[in-house]
């Protein structure tokens, strides 16, 4: 006998296990099906963004900036260390229990919410009256039926062609999470925004790290300002970055792997490293789910098509987070949920996505929202730019940390922000009010107008919006 909800949702990262509360809150009856198992083989929900994404990533970058930080920094405020060690084993198991209790907060809010949670893998059966018919392919098998069916089965890194991810010597985003002990040498293949951090955290901890990308350009799509800023950055702190590559063979053996590349003046070059991250992008997973048996449609990609409301081809059918178009990030997916479980109560689920904010957690950290200055010349924009130094910011002398800058981006004739760009310390955190100013569409001189705690990284904001109009109080 099927058991019979409301809507099932297959994938339970943050597109999926958001959409499942939020269609809970709004009093349907819901499921959650997700396969990520835990070392034990119990449930992990969370999805690459908890097990393998986001949040490792971020441990790890916060592990590896303390021992940055206690290695070269920590004399400046005149404390002096001696002798100060990184055990690898503690900071990877450290980083475990942090994922661990995200695993089980996600299991507990399913709970909480009453969303019934089936650990196993999620495929469609058919077409059934009023909906879907899903098996639960687990310990044991299970048949649901759902009225609606919302798929949030995210996305799985993309290999080299011929060069298939071993996790020992050929790493994805997984196996760079897990690297047992400090590589003498380290390769990576592409410098966005996997290839920045999982680079930045290996460097910190003592690797001669070298990255190489296929692009001529660095972070080709940050602002030009922002990102040259950046690379300086990165070039003082010995994080070396290759760019215009083109990567030919990949050879490994017991010693490590050999990556055969023609550097940008067209010599060929072998790189030899003690283990190779590739972090060239990511693909989306649609890999069990039966979408043949339905007639489910997908791209050239492999994603799942999706109208601007995440509608599929199919009545009923819903899709979010990485499977679909659109920027590969965690809030982006959780946007889509909430706005797909409004949308199946009759409400008007909405996520704007000119106001979806990117953070790239490096040292400096970079975040941005909203357009480029190359792309308002692109298209054809007059506007207005203004710029402040975190250099002549306070806090940041305080804190010693004075790399950077914040950029403002407004209209020429309306003075409405239509970008806002940082790199620098906290760049994470300060993004947030550039993206509430672009909600509300604010102006620059909104924001310059708006009193801001001093000291703090925020009047750097204030005062590059100042810049906007040639009057800044500081600088
Ligand atoms: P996922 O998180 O991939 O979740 C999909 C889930 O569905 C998985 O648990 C999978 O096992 C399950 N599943 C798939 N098929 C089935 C099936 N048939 N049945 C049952 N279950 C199934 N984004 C940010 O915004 N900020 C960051 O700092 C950030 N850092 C990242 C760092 C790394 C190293 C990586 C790789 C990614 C990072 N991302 C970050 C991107 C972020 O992880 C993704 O955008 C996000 O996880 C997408 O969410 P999702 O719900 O669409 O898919
Ligand atoms: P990415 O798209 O950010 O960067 C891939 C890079 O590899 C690009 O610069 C590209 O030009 C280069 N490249 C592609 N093929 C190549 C080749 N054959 N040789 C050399 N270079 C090549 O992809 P990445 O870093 O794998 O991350 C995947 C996605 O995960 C990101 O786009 C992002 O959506 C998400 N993510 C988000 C994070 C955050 O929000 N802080 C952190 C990590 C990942």
């Amino acid at each position: 006998m099927s058991k019979q909800f409301d809507v099932i949702v297959i994938g339970g990262g943050p597109g999926g296990y958001i959409a499942a509360i939020r269609a809970a809150q709004l009093g349907m009856n819901v499921a959650c099906i997700d396969e990520w198992k835990n070392a034990a083989g119990g449930p992990a929900p969370g999805g690459t963004c908890t097990n393998v994404g986001c949040i490792p990533s971020k441990a790890l970058l916060q592990s590896s900036e303390h021992f940055e930080q206690a290695n070269h920094h920590f004399a400046d405020h005149g404390i002096s260390l001696k002798d100060v060690k990184m055990d690898v084993a503690k900071m990877i198991g450290r980083k475990d229990s942090v994922v661990k209790q995200n695993n089980d907060g996600i299991l507990y809010l399913l709970k909480k919410n009453k969303v019934t949670f089936f650990h196993g893998r999620g495929s469609f059966v058919k077409a059934a009256e009023g909906g879907y018919e899903i098996k639960v392919a687990g310990k044991t098998e299970e048949s649901l039926t759902g009225k609606q069916i919302i798929l949030a089965t995210g996305s799985n890194a993309r290999a080299l062609p011929g060069v298939p991810f071993d996790e020992e010597t050929v790493l994805s985003n997984d196996g760079a999470l897990r690297i047992g002990a400090v590589p003498k040498k380290l390769a990576l293949i592409g410098s966005g925004v996997i290839g920045l951090e999982m680079g930045s955290v290996w460097r910190r901890l003592g690797a001669e790290v070298t990255i190489l990308e296929g692009l001529p350009t660095f972070l080709g799509a940050v602002d030009e300002q922002i990102a040259k800023e950046a690379k300086k950055a990165f070039d003082k702190q010995g994080l070396k970055i290759e760019l215009g590559v083109k990567v030919g063979e990949v050879k490994t053996s017991k010693k490590g792997v050999a990556i055969a590349y023609t550097n940008a003046k067209g010599e060929a070059q072998t790189l030899e490293a003690d283990k190779l991250i590739v972090s060239i992008g990511r693909v989306p997973n649609t890999i069990g789910l039966n979408a043949e048996a339905v007639g489910l449609k997908l791209g050239e990609r492999g994603d799942i098509l999706v109208d601007a409301d995440c509608k599929t081809n199919l009545p009923g059918v819903w899709a979010v987070g990485d499977v679909v178009r659109g920027p590969m990030l965690a809030h982006k997916a959780e946007e889509e949920g909430v706005a797909v479980a409004e949308r199946i109560a009759g409400q008007h689920g909405h996520v704007n996505f000119n106001t979806v904010p990117w953070v790239i957690y490096t040292s400096p950290e970079i975040a941005w929202v909203g357009r480029t200055e190359q792309q308002l010349k692109a298209d054809g924009v007059a506007y207005k730019a203004g710029t402040f130094p975190f250099l002549a910011n306070g806090r940041a002398r305080a804190l010693g940390d004075t790399t950077g800058m914040v950029k403002f981006l407004a209209d020429a004739k309306t003075d409405e922000i239509l970008g806002v760009h940082i790199v620098g310390p906290m760049a994470s955190e300060l993004i947030a009010e550039a993206v509430v100013a672009m909600e509300f569409r604010a102006s620059a001189e909104d924001i310059a107008r708006i009193c801001h705690a001093h000291p703090s990284l925020s009047e750097a904001t204030k005062e590059a919006a100042l810049a906007v109009d040639k009057r800044t109080l500081n600088f």
